[in-house]
């Protein structure tokens, strides 16, 4: 049942995302359609309804707009991070600046923002500041993360910033203001946000694991991305690019510098750290009385830890 709701709900925001960007500029229709279409987990509307429902709401439909421009932010800044990231693939397709160009990749990002005012105006104050500071704690940490790679070293308590910033942030805001339309009290809409931070931190290490490890197939984007910023957690844990042997005179430095972090023991470190975050996500959820909403966030937990797309 919940499962279900969950999946109309979430083929309202697929239509959503699709007619919003109708901009009769076409290459702002074609640039945002073509990273809309191509798909994604769809994680954080996912979890804006899950805590609507987990907090006792019963109208799905009215967050369909909200949950709509949480993925737009999303969106919005996979565009302008492939540009920083010199990323050539996403979402297994070619990226916005890689088929576009960089300057209309940049002005595709700013118009995916820009629609986010248009779905959120209907909430009102309250709603649009959590937005407004999800996204600014996103920029702060994307800014971090490359001021990190430009020092070209990184130590944990960066990394924690910058991954709680760029990723938990806007986990946090989508399961909040779910929380908070369904009428759900403090310890609820604080309960559900804390679950949802956490689950960010577990989901953005196991990203960071996935860069290392991961299939560039499956994953739908490159991998090996965040060592060539000198940024990632797997730097957090084993020092910055030059301890574990600067990628000179090699033939394949990047490939050569993931092999040296696969055989040191610092993926498992970091698979540690990713499941002390699911702990710490499912036990947000202890003040919340069992439902099956309840169940699909606690689901969720493990689905995020043991991804490998
Ligand atoms: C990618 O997010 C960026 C990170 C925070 C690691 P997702 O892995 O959720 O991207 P899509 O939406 O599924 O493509
Ligand atoms: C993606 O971050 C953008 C944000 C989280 C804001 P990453 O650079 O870590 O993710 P991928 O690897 O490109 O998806
Ligand atoms: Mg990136």
């Amino acid at each position: 049942m919940v499962v279900n709701q969950v999946e109309s709900g979430l083929a309202a925001v697929e239509q959503k995302l699709r007619t919003v960007v109708n901009s009769d500029i076409s290459l702002l229709q074609d640039a945002s359609q073509h990273i809309i279409v191509s798909g994604g987990k769809r994680l954080r509307p996912r979890l804006a309804f899950l805590a609507y429902l987990a907090a006792g709401g019963e109208k799905l439909e009215l967050v369909v707009p909200l949950a709509a421009a949480v993925e737009l932010v999303h969106t919005a800044t996979l565009v302008h991070d492939d540009i920083n990231d010199h990323s050539l693939t996403r979402r297994g397709k070619v990226t916005v600046h890689a088929r576009w160009g960089r300057t209309f990749a940049l002005l595709t990002g700013d118009y995916l923002f820009s629609k986010v005012y248009e779905l959120m105006a209907p909430y009102g104050a309250e709603y649009n500041v959590i937005m407004a500071d999800a996204c600014v704690s996103l920029v702060e940490g994307e800014t971090l993360q490359a001021a990190a790679a430009k020092a070209g070293s990184i130590d944990q308590e960066t990394y924690k910033k910058i991954i709680a910033r760029k990723t938990a942030s806007l986990f946090e805001a989508a399961a909040c203001m779910g929380a908070r339309l369904a009428g759900g009290d403090e310890t609820t809409v604080q309960a559900l946000g804390q679950y949802a931070y956490n689950l960010g931190l577990a989901f953005q290490i196991v990203d960071d694991i996935l860069d290392i490890i991961g299939d560039p197939e499956t994953l739908g984007k490159p991998v090996g991305g965040d060592l060539v910023q000198g940024a990632g957690v797997l730097m957090a844990h084993n020092g910055h690019p030059a301890e574990i042997g600067a990628p000179v005179a090699e033939a394949d430095p990047i490939q050569a510098m993931m092999a040296r972090l696969r055989e040191s023991g610092a993926i498992e470190v970091a698979h540690l750290q990713a499941q002390e975050m699911a702990r710490r996500a499912r036990e947000a959820l202890a003040p919340l009385p069992d439902s099956p909403a309840r169940r699909e966030l606690l689901s969720l937990v493990d689905l995020v830890v043991e991804r490998e797309r």
